[in-house]
Parts: structure tokens; C-alpha cells; sequence
């Protein structure tokens, strides 16, 4: 059997620092990496333009869902570790550092969603002309505390949010509705709403909740999860969704064994 490759620190909560520290995996399989691109990236640097990369990302590594060298791209530019197959705005390159920001496996994130840090205002002027020694606009000494950010797997997040450094983390499966301020963490499967953004339910009964938790299906691929392709797009509380996530939760405790005494 195929050994899971899945770098263990994207899969739980509560272990950015680790994932932020270590990167993403890129062997991930479902990525794909154009060795034309890696070629180009080696010679040109960055004078291949942004617009170019993005270019070819999508023509050959199939959009930001699935390229590896996006996610290589974030963490060698951005120190951005993004799990795969998350699409969306966090996950474009930036001239800013942002270091912290752990995208989990899944996220859907619109492209009109916002995470950033504050300027400092306690100081005469808030502006980066005066607290920024490097390059102009480039943030590199950013104000303390330092902002950090974990995006937990399969979480959904709306057009027009911003997300402020004071949260911490967006909730495995958590949704996140169109124009919320979010300031506070997020729990798990929680839809948030309106600003300052506030819990107006969640998505399943808590008994469902800690089961699709448990089932830890993200660490699969959707090549892996093909059998189940139907089932995981039926509400969850069918009968058949729920033997579908008994069934994908074996193979990801089998992979897991399998990697274990690899
Ligand atoms: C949060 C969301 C998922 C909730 O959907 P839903 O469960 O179908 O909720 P409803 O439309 O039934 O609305 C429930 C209540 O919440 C309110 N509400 C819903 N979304 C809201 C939002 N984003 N901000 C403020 N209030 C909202 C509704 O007005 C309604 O209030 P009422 O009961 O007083 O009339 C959805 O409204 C939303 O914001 N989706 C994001 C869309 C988007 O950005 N897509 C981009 C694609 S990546």
C-alpha cells in the first residue's frame, strides 16, 4: 500500500507552530509538480514574472488547488505552509511576509478574503515608513505580537471577510459567512456571521461532529476518496454518508499503521 506522506503536523489542531516551522509536504500525492516550471523557476528566479507563474501553474500543474510549486513558491517567499488541494486568496504570493499563516488541507477560501497584521498605535505614526527598515512596503520587521493564523481543514471562507490578528484560528470545517469581521477563533464545524463575527450555529450535532473529526478523512486524497465521491456530496447525516465515513476513517487508521511501522 501507498505510505501516507501527509505531513502529520497540517492534520491535528493546535500545531501551526510545527507545520510553520517545518513547511509543507510537496510529495503529497494529488499535487503535481511541472518539472518545465521548477526548470524556469531555477534560471529566472524571481524575474519570471508573478502573472507568468500563475500562468503556468494553471496550465500545468492544474490551478492552485493542486500545484506544488505554488506551495513551494508561499513557503519560500511568504513562509506560507498551505495544505493541499485549498484554493483561493491566501494562497497567492504576496511582497509581504506571513510567517505563521498555516492554511489546512481542503479550505476554501474566496478570493476576496483578508488576513493581515495591525500597524502599531501606540507610536506618533502608524505608518511602515517609519517602523520598516527593508524594502518599502515589504513588512519584514513586523509589529509585535506576531500575528499568526491556522486555517483548519475543510473550513469555508466568504467573500469580503477579514480575519484580524487576534484570531488565532478558523476551525476544521468551520464556515465563515460573507463580510464578517472575524476576531475571535473559530470552533470547529461553527458558521460565523456579521461584525464582530459570532457563532449562529454549527454545522452538526456535536456527536457527528467528533466523528467526522475522528475520521480524519482530509488526510486522504481525492483520488483516495473517489469510492466515496458521491457520499461525501449527500448531506452528512444520511445513512449511507455516515457508513461511507466509518469506511474512509478505516483506511485512514490503516494508512496511519502502515506508516507508523514503515
Ligand atoms: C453564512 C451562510 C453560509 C449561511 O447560509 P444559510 O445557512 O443558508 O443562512 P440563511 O441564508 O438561511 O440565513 C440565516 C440568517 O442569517 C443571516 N445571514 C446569512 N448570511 C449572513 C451573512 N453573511 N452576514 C450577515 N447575516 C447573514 C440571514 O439574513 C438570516 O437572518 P434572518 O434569519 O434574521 O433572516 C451564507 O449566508 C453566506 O454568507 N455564504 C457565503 C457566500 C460566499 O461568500 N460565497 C463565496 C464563494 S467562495
Amino acid at each position: 500500500m501507498r505510505p501516507v506522506t501527509i505531513d502529520p503536523a497540517l492534520n491535528a489542531g493546535l500545531t501551526a507552530p510545527r507545520a510553520a516551522a517545518r513547511g509543507p509536504d510537496l510529495s503529497e500525492p494529488g499535487l503535481r509538480r511541472s518539472k518545465r516550471l521548477a526548470f524556469l523557476l531555477t534560471i529566472l528566479g524571481r524575474r519570471l514574472p508573478d502573472s507568468w507563474v500563475w500562468r503556468l501553474i494553471r496550465r500545468w500543474e492544474g490551478g492552485s488547488a493542486t500545484s506544488a510549486t505554488l506551495r513551494q513558491v508561499l513557503w519560500e517567499r511568504n513562509r506560507v505552509v498551505a495544505g493541499a488541494f485549498s484554493y483561493g486568496s491566501l494562497l497567492y504570493p504576496t511582497r509581504h511576509l506571513r510567517e505563521g499563516l498555516v492554511i489546512g488541507r481542503y479550505v476554501s477560501l474566496a478570493q476576496t478574503a483578508f488576513w493581515s497584521f495591525n500597524h502599531p498605535t501606540d507610536r506618533i505614526s502608524s505608518s511602515p515608513a517609519f517602523y520598516e527598515e527593508g524594502e518599502y512596503g515589504r513588512f519584514t520587521n513586523l509589529p509585535e505580537p506576531h500575528p499568526r493564523l491556522e486555517v483548519g481543514h475543510d473550513a469555508w471562507i466568504g467573500d469580503y471577510v477579514v480575519i484580524t490578528p487576534r484570531c488565532r484560528r478558523i476551525g476544521i470545517g468551520a464556515v465563515v459567512g460573507a463580510g464578517a469581521v472575524v476576531t475571535r477563533d473559530v470552533p470547529d464545524y461553527a458558521v460565523v456571521i456579521g461584525a464582530p463575527a459570532r457563532v449562529i450555529r454549527h454545522r452538526f450535532p456535536e456527536e457527528l461532529r467528533a466523528r467526522l473529526l475522528a475520521s480524519r478523512w482530509w488526510e486522504l486524497s481525492p483520488d483516495d476518496l473517489r469510492p466515496w465521491r458521491a457520499a461525501l456530496a449527500r448531506p452528512a447525516e444520511d445513512a449511507a454518508s455516515l457508513r461511507a465515513l466509518d469506511e474512509i476513517a478505516a483506511l485512514v487508521r490503516a494508512r496511519t499503521k502502515d506508516a507508523a511501522s514503515a
